[in-house]
């Protein structure tokens, strides 16, 4: 097992009418901004939900972060809250508003001289503004961690940052606000949240027994509680356990001591970057190209994988992982999610520009850093047609 510090500050406070509680976790003698997309929250009643729960406080209000929060965007809310000396932000919505009031909080107490830098050059975010957040939508994790990614327009760059800073102090999830999910952001949900957990997992055993089992318990359940919610959108046990698979599956803990893998991210950010395909799905496209790419090097984990979870032994292993991989594909179909190049408009013309960002980045992904522009190029190729 590797060396790690971990250090999660955040109150979950999960449940029906769990909003309610707003107005003890939001500190008192504050000016409150709270964030949000484009609307969701004012047609499912999440918004009247926390408008009451605030009555009597001082609260400003900020919409119209959009999915994959843009820089721009963002820095207009970075100038009300310097302007207003907002003293806390509240998120509302799904990880694209939460990424974006992350970058926000940073960015308004930021010292350097373009909060840009923060994701370019990784500029230290000294100080935050505090932030709550109600999830809205179970995929990122974002509640949980101290991660954001935000894209900008005029350079049509994707990037992340991370700071213990802007981990939430609280975050609540209700996991009723999810049943007016449309079933393409469920699919993306359940499908950001596999991958996640295989991010951690799968690349050499490095003795972590209890971190590979929390992975493999994560990965079960949501192979048998994905496809339920889609028969059974109302049925709150669902809801709930995947509101829940999503938070755990990037809380950070699982990946403890492990080596880990975020090429397939990596990767997938490039993609949405150059045709706006949501997240979810192009993690979908990616992540069994990489391991047919990668096989030797995630051999063990592969195997152990195809033991575990699906039940696959004996027999050719050659053939075993074959049948993993596939498995894993047709369960991304069984949520709804059947990728292909074709249906997001990666042409040979944009993987190549892909392949030309991992270049210039010169950044070496993968758990052993094998994976360069070259690679990524291959990797391309192995995404189904
Ligand atoms: O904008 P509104 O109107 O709220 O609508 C949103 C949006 O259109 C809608 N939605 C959210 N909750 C809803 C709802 N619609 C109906 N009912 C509800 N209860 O869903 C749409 C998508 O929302 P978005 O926030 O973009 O989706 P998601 O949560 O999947 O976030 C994706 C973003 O998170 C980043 C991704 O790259 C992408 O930018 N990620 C953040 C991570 C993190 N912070 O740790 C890790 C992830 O790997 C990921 O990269
Ligand atoms: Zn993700």
């Amino acid at each position: 097992m590797l060396n790690f510090e971990y250090c999660n500050p955040v109150n979950i406070v999960f449940g029906k009418g769990q909003i309610a509680k707003l107005s003890k976790l939001v500190p008192e003698g504050v000016k409150i901004l709270v964030t949000y997309g484009g609307g969701s929250i004012k047609k499912n009643g999440v918004y009247d939900q926390v408008m009451q729960a605030l009555e009597g406080r001082d609260v400003l209000e900020f919409g119209g972060i959009e999915p994959n929060p843009r820089y721009e965007t963002c820095m207009k809310a970075v100038e009300i809250v310097k302007r207003e000396k907002v003293g806390f932000l509240l998120a509302v919505g799904g990880g694209s508003v939460l990424d974006g009031t992350k970058f926000i909080a940073s960015a308004a107490l930021f010292e350097g001289e373009e909060p840009w830098d923060i994701l370019t050059i990784g500029a230290e975010v000294k100080d935050a503004v505090p932030i709550g957040a109600i999830m809205t939508l179970p995929a990122t994790g974002s509640e949980m961690n101290g991660h954001a990614v935000i894209s900008r327009n005029s350079t049509g760059e994707k990037l992340a940052f991370w700071s213990q800073k802007v981990f939430p102090r609280f975050a609540i999830l209700d996991p009723t606000t999810t049943m007016s999910l449309p079933e393409r952001q469920v699919a993306n949900g359940i499908v950001d949240t596999f991958v996640h957990v295989c991010e951690q997992y799968m690349t050499y055993p490095a003795d972590t027994p209890i971190q590979d089992r929390e992975a493999e318990g994560a990965l079960l359940t949501l192979i048998e509680e994905g496809p339920k919610v889609f028969i059974d959108p109302t049925n709150y046990n669902v809801r709930a356990n995947l509101m829940w698979a999503a938070t755990v599956g990037l809380n950070g803990w699982m990946g403890q001591g492990c080596p880990q893998d975020w090429a397939t991210h990596a990767i997938g950010h490039e993609i949405t970057a150059f045709t706006g395909t949501d997240h979810g799905r192009t993690l979908a496209l990616v992540m069994p190209a990489l391991w047919k790419h990668e096989r030797e090097a995630k051999r063990a984990k592969l195997l152990q994988y195809a033991q575990r979870v699906w039940g696959i032994q004996g027999g050719d292993p050659e053939k075993n992982i074959d049948l993993a991989i596939e498995k894993t594909v047709e369960f991304f179909k069984s949520v709804k999610i059947d990728a292909s190049k074709r249906a997001y408009g990666l042409t040979d013309e944009i993987c190549d520009k892909i392949v030309n960002v991992f270049n210039t980045r010169g950044v070496r992904l993968g758990e052993r850093g094998a994976i360069s522009g070259k690679e990524v190029g291959e990797i391309l190729k192995l995404c189904a047609e």
